[in-house]
């Protein structure tokens, strides 16, 4: 398949560049600063780094016109500065360049906070959700929210929400798949080695359109 991934150079997108690429892919790797995935080799020719930003319409149609599937591991900014209009505005400039551009299908990383631990009780609500990471998780909630709002309008997307904690470690390919909003059971953490394989996963099967998924 024809990926292009926004956010290729970070934790999380990285990630996925490396999984897709290890699967046979072609990954357009893009980011503002436009450097490669520190997880891929110079001499792998099916991922090639572009410098762009999300929030260029113009641009974005352009990158996507031939891409079988559009990823996004992109964030909310991280400056103290409040996150959430902000990154509402990065997807929708984002989605507006993928319509333009014709490709069919969005997969975007999602945020674990805004997934349910008790009926009308979200992760992000209750009162052990560490303050520091309080404020990307409403940002993460604005855009699901935003996402299903304009559903009938916007390109097909599936939004997939990590465990409440990722970070870079194995990848083992054992993963749990939540379908819809509420938490996985003791859902704890995941390597960001295996949210990129479920994530790509879902990038193949194209299973779920339209809909929040969760990894755990
Ligand atoms: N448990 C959780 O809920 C959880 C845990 C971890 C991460 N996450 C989420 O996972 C996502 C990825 O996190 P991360 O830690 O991998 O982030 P990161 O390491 O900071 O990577 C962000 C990536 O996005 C790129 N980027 C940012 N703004 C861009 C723009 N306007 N246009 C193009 N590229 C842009 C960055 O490159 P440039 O700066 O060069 O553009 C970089 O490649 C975030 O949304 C984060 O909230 C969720």
């Amino acid at each position: 398949m024809n990926i292009v991934l926004f956010g290729a150079t970070g934790m999380v997108g990285s990630r996925i560049a490396a999984e897709a690429a290890a699967r046979g892919h072609r990954v357009t790797a893009v980011s503002r600063s436009g450097g490669l995935p520190e997880t891929v080799s110079g001499d792998d020719n099916s991922v090639v780094a572009v410098a762009a930003d999300a929030r260029d319409r113009e641009r974005v149609a352009e990158l996507v016109k031939d891409a079988d599937v559009v990823a996004a591991a992109l964030v909310p900014p991280r400056d103290g500065s409040d996150p959430r209009a902000p990154f509402v505005a990065l997807y929708t400039d984002l989605l507006a360049g993928v319509t333009a551009g014709g490709a069919p299908r969005t997969v975007i990383v999602g945020g674990a906070g805004s997934l349910r631990v008790a009926p009308g009780m979200r992760l992000v609500d209750t009162p052990d959700f560490p303050a520091m990471y309080k404020p990307e998780a409403l940002a993460h909630a604005d855009v699901l929210d935003a996402l299903r709002a304009d559903a009938a309008t916007l390109p097909m997307w599936t939004y997939i929400s990590p465990a409440p904690q990722v970070g870079p470690g194995e990848r083992t390919g054992d993963y749990r798949l939540g379908v819809g909003d509420d938490l996985l059971p003791q859902a704890g953490s995941i390597s960001a080695e295996d949210y990129a394989a479920a994530f790509v996963d879902e990038i193949e099967s194209g299973a779920h359109p339209r809909q929040r998924l969760s990894v755990a």
